[in-house]
This record gives C-alpha cells, structure tokens and sequence, in this order.
C-alpha cells in the first residue's frame, strides 16, 4: 500500500510508468475504449478548501476507471466539526479503497495517510500539489517530448506549486530556475533536500535571468488559498513578476505557458500570454483527468 503525498513518494520508474499509463488511458478514452481497472471501487475525496479541476478531474477519473468517488467537503462532515483526524482516518479508510485529501497544514495530510489502511493522495497542501506538476510533466511532453535536461522556469510566489516543481525536479530531471521577490522564496529546506537528491535548482530575484532560453514558463496566484488577507501587501512585492510578452520573449521561442489555474489575468500573468501561442493551460487542465488516472490505477488498482 503507498501514499502519495509529494513526488519524492514516487521513484523517477515508477513516475515514468504512471505517465505512460496514463498516456495509453487517454489514448484509449479517445478512441472510445475506456479502460476500467477499479470497478467496484471508492475514492473518498475530503477538502477543506475550494476546488474545480481537483474535484471534478478526480470524480471524474474514478467513474471513468469503473469506480466511485465520494465528495466529502469538511463543512458537511464531522471533521469539520472537530472529529480526529487519525479517527476520520480509520473510519473512512475500513469503507473506501482511496482517499484524496485538500487541506491547509500539509501535516493534517500526513497523519491522515499514517493511519490509513488505504492508499492518500494528497490533492494540495500549503505545502505542495503534487498531483498538478504530474499532469503538467505529462502536458510538457505531451506537446515537446521528453523533459529531463530542459529548464523549467517557475516566476512569482514560492508557494505549493513551487515546492512541486522542485521536487519533480529530482523525479523528472529538469533544470528548474526560480525567480521569486525576497520575501517570498520557497522552502529552503525543500530546495537543500532536492539537490541534495541530486536535482539542478536555482534561486535568483530577477525573472528575466531566470527565463533566458526557458523551454517551460509557468506561475500561480500571488495570494493562494487561505492568503487572500495578504492580497494587497503580495501584489506591491509580485509587479515586477507578471508573466508578460516581455518576459516571455526571453525563453525559447519554442517555450509553453502553464498556469495550474485558476488565474488572474493582468495580475500574475497578462492575457495575451495566457490567452496567446504558446499557452497550453487548457490541455493542462483538461490532463488532470488523464494523469491521475494513470496515478490512481498505480496505487489503488
Ligand atoms: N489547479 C487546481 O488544482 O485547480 P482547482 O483549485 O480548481 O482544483
Ligand atoms: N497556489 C494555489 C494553487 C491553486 C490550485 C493555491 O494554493 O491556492
């Protein structure tokens, strides 16, 4: 039984395996012949936060492999009024065969997967979305082929999304560069983790060193879930890390857009950009729905 709670859960094989899966499973979809692995199967999905691609890509997904998801939002369960964790943990897991968690302290999904006896998915913490840069991954290549020894460029907050970018760094084998305002950097314990496992990750404050000859562009909010307080204070320290034209002139000509969305347009990122060429976001979104099926057949099939 495994968890998957961020990409270093995964080995650089067995990511591998769950992308070309996943690969096969849409191909097949497509052509009209689902593929379904997890007939007579639950999947318990618990959010404490808001969600559109998340949710439904997941409902979605298991009622596509043969199964069942279960939306549980905190509001409506006990849980949100106050039930353990670790007891919601051991009910739930003696009735379904999967659970996705959204939640604020990547913590709570921890404890959650320590006393579960069926595989956690971790579907966004503060800390990580693991299951977003596995989709974006299998979007790059999608478009462009293999990813390892391409530059990925992350610009603007060092948030959950970046902390997946970096660990996928060690799973993928990209070369990730981070332009981030001072104040807002990641983790540096993820960043010290990630190279020491090998991964080629650099921090600078200036988007445009950071975006020459990019092959993959991406960013995110500048105020995530739970921060929308901040709003304010984070749009004076972000002006100067709106993905523009400008910026992307920098990176390869042949270089994507990707945004895990939501977005807000003429904030993080301008419409042209997100609207224009080299934007991908909504086949990124529309693989969430592909690449959680490859993950959901590896871990609960
Ligand atoms: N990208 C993403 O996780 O979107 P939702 O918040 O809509 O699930
Ligand atoms: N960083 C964003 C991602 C949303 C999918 C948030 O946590 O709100």
């Amino acid at each position: 039984m495994r968890h998957f709670l961020t990409l270093l859960d995964i080995s650089p094989d067995e990511a591998r395996h769950i992308l070309q899966r996943a690969e096969k499973i849409k191909r097949k979809l497509k052509e009209g012949k689902p593929t379904r692995p997890l007939e007579g199967k639950t999947l318990g999905m618990i959010f404490d936060k808001a969600s559109t691609r998340t949710r439904v890509s997941f409902e979605v997904g298991m009622y596509q492999l043969g199964g069942h998801a279960l939306f549980l939002h905190s509001g409506t369960t006990q849980l949100g009024r106050g039930e353990p964790i670790e007891d919601s943990a051991r009910v739930l897991s003696g009735m379904v065969d999967g659970v996705i968690i959204r939640t604020y302290a990547h913590e709570t999904v921890q404890r959650f997967a320590e006393y579960s006896t069926v595989p956690v998915i971790n579907a966004l913490t503060d800390l990580t979305h693991p299951c977003q840069v596995l989709t974006d991954v299998f979007t790059y290549e999608e478009q462009r082929g293999c990813i390892k020894g391409r530059t990925v460029v992350w610009i603007g907050d060092g948030n959950n999304m970046a902390h997946s970018w970096i660990n996928g760094a060690v799973t993928f084998g990209y070369r990730l560069r981070i332009a981030c305002p001072a104040g807002y950097a990641p983790d540096e314990k993820a960043v010290a983790a990630a190279r020491a496992l090998g991964a080629d990750v650099s921090l600078t404050h200036d988007p445009l060193e950071a975006v020459a000859g990019a092959d993959l562009v991406t960013t995110d909010v500048w105020a995530s879930m739970g921060q929308e307080h901040e709003q304010a204070e984070r749009a004076r320290a972000f002006a100067d890390y709106r993905v523009d034209a400008r910026i992307m002139s920098y990176a390869h000509p042949d270089a994507l857009f990707m945004h895990c969305l939501p977005a807000h347009r003429g904030e993080e990122v301008t419409a042209d950009v997100i609207d224009g060429p080299q934007s991908v976001v909504w086949v990124e979104a529309e693989n969430r729905l592909h690449a959680q099926k490859g993950l959901l057949e590896f871990l609960m099939a």
